[in-house]
């Protein structure tokens, strides 16, 4: 083939493919089998390799994901990305309707649209010559993560535009996964002893603020545009509606549900019908997003804060579902603490499968009068962790039976202990195999030696291959040995011994909430490791001692105690000093600490944290996190969608914090601290 017939060809096939694509993922309507667009996709990409000259940016095959990147760069929004105000009920938008109605002078009735509001994450894309150059997260409204390279592997997202478009385009767009798609994901990592995304949101953001584009590549993603945020020369649109079909034209997709409603009522019948048909849906919404349609009128409304007076977000109360109690099962924590667990007939609720919810103690069974074959209403705290709200004693038909606490361990069968005044109900048993499990889980999670891969399912594999009964034993693990388990070969088998050999370097105070000693997680143990040089030292320490330190109280000194007290435990942490296991404080010692004596409240979700990865940043650093804003408060950290600690914090006229000061403050590039 000719240089000419090559470039010829793969002009073709981008256009052929760029078309399947739009049919698939805009219109829903695919006209090929996926076998065929393979083939078309396998013939563009080996030509491409054969003549890389003819590579470009906007080619379909550039959707794999290439180079890996360290970190996001950060970008600055053509125009600032707004957020919304809330509306909780009908009335409060027939308020708000009255509201603009005034504010505008307006007679007669005001036009509205009414979408969706999914779930998901806000991303920018902006368009040059109809060639998308950048897809940018949210951030803190006014600069994004630069994320174009993983954006660019959602294929519901044109790298192209159609027909007539202006010069420079930006749209705005939530990206968002299908629950189904959602929960396959989530199986998979399941088996593969993966942690698991809380819920469809969760696992949109993660899939997309990946380092690595290919797992971005892999991941179910989708988009949905709604806001045109910038085009020049100008679009020439003058309501929102119009503003849809243009996208939909330019080949965006565009959530066919958005609806036209002639006043605000129409809009309200609108959000009631979604209430109810929400679960039908394919994807998560929390509510309906009202807009004003005229855009003259929304300009002319201007904004209050980040929020534009001309829109609002009416959200649907916290969903509720009815489910029934299969089983009450006891299990035992790492700590040795029984807790009830009732096993439930499956729901679907705020974006997962519930199939479980923690009853925590014997107590609250008996209080909330839970029984086994009840029918009860369940409800996801924060969204994310899944209670029993009520039992449903009307339903009951006489065969429920009440639940009682065993009196012996389930896992081990040693004596089960509930002390006077304390809720919990203990295991005394020392080898109890429930507690050894929960330890290497604990000892590997997050919060503590962060060892990647070292899920819940390798650790029930290492430890019925008997390869390994305490965390020092982590240490001794070969790849050989490794690659012998289910569903790990030799490549990820090398991966968990890097990792395992990775986490000998972490900060004394991370080992010391790793080793599970009771009342000891990350603020405690970063107390004790700023007063004792090393592991040995804190070993060594008197209840007296520990509790001449300010923040340690009794009841955390004697646990401290106690644990080395521990023969057994002794040994584990020699072993752990023997394979090589940072047991020293290292460099952050008392003194270099830039935040000590400051006080923070974190409101909101931050884009490059999770709250303990904050908190632990803050506290790493000397600094002290609480959960309510007063005038104690140095500094409240704020992220999207912040609660009423923002509020509180303008109120009281706290310094407030947005991510990227709080960033600039952690990298001691803050300026003036105060
Ligand atoms: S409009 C000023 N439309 O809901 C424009 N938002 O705070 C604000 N969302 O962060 C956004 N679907 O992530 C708009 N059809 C939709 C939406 C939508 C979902 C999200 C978006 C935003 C949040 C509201």
């Amino acid at each position: 083939m000719t240089e000419l017939e090559a470039k010829k060809r793969i002009e073709e096939l981008r256009e052929e493919i760029r078309f399947h694509d739009y049919r698939y993922y805009v219109l829903d309507d695919p006209v090929i089998s996926d076998a065929e667009y393979d083939s078309l996709m396998q013939e563009l990409i080996s030509l491409e390799e054969k003549f890389p000259q003819f590579v470009t940016e906007d080619s379909p095959t550039q959707r794999v994901g290439g180079a890996v990147s360290s970190d996001f760069a950060t970008v600055n929004h053509p125009v600032p990305l707004l957020s919304l105000a809330n509306a909780y009920s009908p009335e409060e938008l027939r308020a708000f309707d009255r509201r603009l109605k005034k504010t505008l002078g307006h007679e007669g009735e005001l036009e509205y649209v009414a979408e969706l509001k999914i779930d998901g994450l806000t991303i920018a894309l902006t368009y040059q010559n109809g060639i998308l150059v950048q897809g940018a997260t949210r951030g803190n409204g006014m600069q994004g993560e630069d994320v174009t390279a993983n954006i660019k592997t959602i294929k519901a997202i044109p790298l192209k535009l159609r027909g007539q478009y202006p010069a420079t385009l930006a749209v705005r767009g939530e990206a968002y996964m299908r629950s189904a798609d959602f929960d396959r994901l989530n199986q998979a990592r399941e088996a593969r002893g993966e942690a698991l995304f809380a819920n469809p949101r969760n696992a949109t953001a993660g899939s997309i603020r990946q380092l690595n584009p290919r797992i971005t590549a892999a991941r179910p993603l989708l988009i949905y545009c709604y806001s045109l945020l910038m085009a020049d020369p100008p679009a020439q649109v003058k309501t929102q509606w119009e503003a849809l079909n243009r996208l939909k034209e330019w080949g965006f997709p565009v959530n066919p549900e958005s609806r036209l409603c002639s006043n605000i009522e129409e809009v309200i019948e609108y959000c009631r019908m979604w209430e109810t048909k929400r679960a039908d849906l394919e994807y998560e919404i929390d509510g309906i997003v009202v807009k004003i349609n005229s855009l003259e009128a929304y300009n002319k409304l201007g904004f209050t804060g980040k929020n534009p007076r001309g829109h609002i977000a009416y959200k649907f109360p916290a969903e509720q579902k009815e489910t029934t109690v299969k089983d009450i099962i006891v299990q035992v924590g790492r700590t040795g603490a029984l807790t009830p667990l009732a096993i439930l007939e499956p729901v679907r609720i705020a974006g997962s499968v519930v199939s479980r919810a923690s009853l925590h103690n014997e107590d609250y069974v008996k209080n909330k009068d839970i029984r086994i074959g009840d029918k009860v209403i369940i409800r996801k705290a924060g969204d994310v962790i899944p209670e029993v709200v009520r039992s449903l004693p009307e339903k009951r038909t006489g065969d429920e039976r009440p639940f009682t606490m065993p009196e012996v361990c389930p896992a081990c069968s040693a004596k089960a202990v509930r002390e006077p005044g304390e809720a919990v109900t203990r295991c005394v048993g020392l080898a109890c195999p429930a507690q050894q499990k929960e330890k290497i889980i604990h000892f590997a999670s997050k919060e503590a030696m962060d060892i990647e891969g070292l899920g819940p399912a390798i650790v029930e594999q290492l430890v019925a291959a008997g390869l390994v009964s305490d965390v020092s034993d982590l240490y001794k693990l070969t790849v050989q040995e490794l690659q012998g388990l289910e569903r790990l070969g030799p490549k990820s088998a090398q991966n968990l011994v890097n990792a395992i050999g990775a986490s000998k370097k972490r900060p004394l105070a991370r080992l010391l909430v790793a080793l599970g000693i009771r009342y000891v997680g990350s603020r405690v143990g970063q107390i004790l490791a700023e007063n004792f040089p090393s592991i040995d030292a804190l070993a060594q320490a008197t209840q007296e001692e520990l509790e001449a330190i300010p923040e340690i109280g009794p009841r955390i000194a004697e646990s401290v105690v106690d644990f080395f007290n521990e023969e057994q435990n002794r040994r584990v942490v020699e072993a752990l000093k023997k394979a090589g296991v940072n047991t020293r404080q290292g460099k952050t010692a008392a003194g270099e600490q830039p935040l000590a004596g400051l006080t923070f409240v974190l409101t909101g979700s931050l884009e490059g944290f999770t709250r303990s990865e904050a908190k632990e940043a803050i506290e790493s650093r000397g600094g002290k996190v609480t959960g309510s804003v007063s005038s104690k408060t140095d500094y409240v950290v704020v992220g999207a969608d912040p609660g009423s600690k923002y509020t509180k914090a303008q109120q009281l006229g706290i310094p407030i914090l947005n991510e990227a000061e709080f960033k600039k403050l952690l990298e001691g590039q803050g300026g003036e601290v105060r």
